[in-house]
């Protein structure tokens, strides 16, 4: 079975990989990320300073799903620049995750990073955990105008990663601002913020950060990613190569986002809960629904979900 899948001319030896915040902090992390199954690297979303992170407890998983407020925890762009040539050598494809806590962040982040040679770049306009902060994504005009600053400085494959929208309306607004932007590649979506798990036990909220308030991960948002993932392929007719990140807890969630128009998939929530060995388990997962339905690759059943 072929589970290989190319995103912009680059090419994954699998389609599975982590989502940026599971497990991909650190050296260790995302060496070890290097050395599994995983198809790629990709690292967290890097600030121009090296942050700590929001206050403990901050992650919190839950029959269902998870909900983070990490706060950008990252080793600050410099620290990853030094370790892309390293990261590259492990053999599979890096993605370099940029953030940026303003607007003039991202495009010296991008600029520094993209000098390093990542083999791709994800631009993340859709972290719902920094205090006082909205998500640029939902902002249309700051979205385009910080991708069309970033796109200058980008000379790898350049990729948005956004939050999710729940409204045609609003895949319009930004399926064209996006085109407009020199795109290659989308990463859809980030965590559903601001969402409130309660524990009635203690009555209390299960993290600590922002009165609890965090973004969601995991099984319950998966009809909120595969929606996404389908409007914008629509949208794009099916050109733009689209990651599905978004409730992928065993192979047929990933099967589901394949169809909706996926390439890949990213990772975050099982990541977290089962360590690097949950790629392994995918992999067979996935092999074993295609092989079932009579597929031979994740590129021939892409986009192929049937409407009534
Ligand atoms: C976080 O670090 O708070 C999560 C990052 C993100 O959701 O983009």
């Amino acid at each position: 079975m072929d589970l290989s899948t190319t995103i912009a001319g680059i090419r994954f030896p699998s389609c599975f990989m982590n989502a940026s915040g599971a497990l991909c902090v650190t050296k260790e992390e995302l060496i070890a990320l290097g050395r599994s199954r995983a198809g790629a690297i990709v690292t967290k979303s890097m600030t121009v300073e090296a942050r700590q992170g929001n206050p403990a407890p901050r992650y919190y998983g839950f029959p269902g799903g998870s909900i983070n407020s990490m706060g950008l925890p990252n080793l600050g762009y410099k620290a990853y620049a030094e370790l892309i040539p390293e990261l590259k050598r492990l053999g599979k494809p890096v993605i370099a995750s940029v953030a940026g806590l303003c607007e003039d962040d991202f495009p010296v982040i991008a600029q520094a990073i993209n000098e390093a040679q990542p083999d791709l770049i994800e631009v993340n306009l859709s972290c719902p955990n920094i205090p006082g902060k909205p998500q640029i994504g939902y902002d249309a005009e700051a979205s385009e105008r910080l991708m069309k600053r970033v796109r200058k400085v980008i000379t790898v494959p350049m990729g948005v990663k956004l939050p999710p929208y729940f409204d045609p309306a609003h895949h319009k607004l930004m399926g064209d601002v996006i085109g407009r932007c020199g795109v290659d590649f989308l990463n859809l979506i980030n965590s559903v913020g601001n969402g409130l798990v309660v524990d009635p036990e203690t009555e209390t909220v299960v993290i600590k950060p922002k009165g609890g308030f965090g973004g969601l991960g995991g099984t319950i948002i998966k009809p909120v990613a595969l929606a996404n993932v389908r409007a914008f392929w629509k949208h794009f007719e099916g050109r733009m190569p689209i990651i599905g990140t978004g409730g992928v807890m065993n192979g047929v969630d990933a099967f589901e986002h394949l169809l909706c128009g996926a390439s890949a998939v990213q990772i975050g929530t099982a990541l977290v809960e089962e360590g690097v060995g949950v790629f392994d388990r995918l992999e067979q997962e996935l092999a074993a629904c295609l092989e079932k339905r009579g597929y031979r690759s994740v590129s021939e059943c892409r986009g192929k979900l049937r409407e009534l």
